[in-house]
């Protein structure tokens, strides 16, 4: 019988995870089928345990969903996601336990490594303190980064860096507001927005312009709609490299295709399907 796996949230209609994941599926010749179910957070806690009875393969929780599951006893968060306060993907275990994991952070370091880009040591500018600013700079501190959260709220900049560094993790970490980033990117590597600045439909909106940038720096912008933001643009004017925010939405969701599966999805097919599915 086909299992079902599917991505609750709401709205969750324009999501692109049931043609990515039914995409790999289809290649690797799996009876399976993902789809989108519009969930509220009142009835969150009925759809996953229901989830659970009929024997789904697994589940994405999707905005506004991921924070409030955590809250939910019976939801097994790993370290990395109770740090970080949300889950993304639950795994659905044998004895009827269910496991909360976030692939945000995962999928973001991803996309670094895939752009050779180190992470150890490595001096990363955060911009935003969001809740993707939250996976993503967790993730990274664990791996040993040198970080500065930058943030137009700066006590949330503040705030966040405070809790990474009471977390005792190997990285180094710092909060700040935004007046300080045109000095800090003179000396970092590497800059992530995570705001939401340059997103449909606001396309125009930029964190900072290719003047403030220089080719020794890494940007990746999590936004990936439009494919290529203003700042990419403003990044590739001034000679950095540039990371798209579709890389990591593919490697959120080939870290919880592994997780569901045990299985290597195929990255190249799922990369294609998103980018068509953005072409559209
Ligand atoms: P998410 O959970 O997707 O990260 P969020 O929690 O709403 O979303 O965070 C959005 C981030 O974008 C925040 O860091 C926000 O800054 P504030 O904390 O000051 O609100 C940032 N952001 C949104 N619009 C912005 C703007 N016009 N200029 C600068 N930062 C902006």
């Amino acid at each position: 019988m086909k299992q079902v796996f599917g991505v609750f949230g709401d709205p969750v209609g324009h999501s692109l995870s049931p043609a990515m994941h039914n995409a790999a599926f289809s290649a690797l010749g799996m009876d399976c089928i993902y789809h989108a179910f519009r969930v509220t957070p009142e009835k969150l806690e009925k759809a996953i345990l229901g989830a659970e009875a009929m024997g789904f393969g697994g589940i994405n929780l999707t905005v506004p969903l991921k924070e409030k599951a955590l809250k939910l006893d019976f939801v097994k968060p790993d370290p990395l996601a109770k740090r970080i306060g949300a889950v993304n993907t639950l795994v659905f275990g044998k004895k009827g336990d269910i496991q909360g994991y976030n692939t945000d952070g995962p999928g973001a370091k991803q996309a670094l490594l895939d752009t050779g880009v180190e992470i150890r040591g490595s001096r990363m500018v955060v911009a935003g303190a969001g809740g993707a600013a939250r996976a993503v700079a967790f993730q990274l501190a664990a791996d040993g980064a040198d970080i500065t959260v930058i943030n137009r709220t700066e006590e949330r900049a503040v705030g966040l860096a405070r809790e990474i560094s009471a977390a005792d993790l190997p990285g180094k970490i710092r909060g700040t507001g935004l007046s300080g980033l045109k000095e800090l990117l003179r000396d970092a590597d590497v800059l992530i927005n995570t705001t939401t600045l340059g997103m449909h439909p606001n396309t125009d909106a930029t964190i900072v312009t290719a003047e403030e940038l220089h080719s020794g720096l890494t940007v990746f912008d999590i936004v990936y709609n439009p494919l290529e933001t203003r700042l990419l643009r403003e990044a590739r004017t001034s000679g950095a490299k540039t990371i798209s925010g579709v890389l990591m939405l593919v490697y959120q969701g080939a870290e919880a295709f592994r997780l569901w599966t045990g299985v290597e999805p195929p990255l190249e097919l799922m990369k294609k399907t998103v980018l068509e599915a953005l072409q559209a």
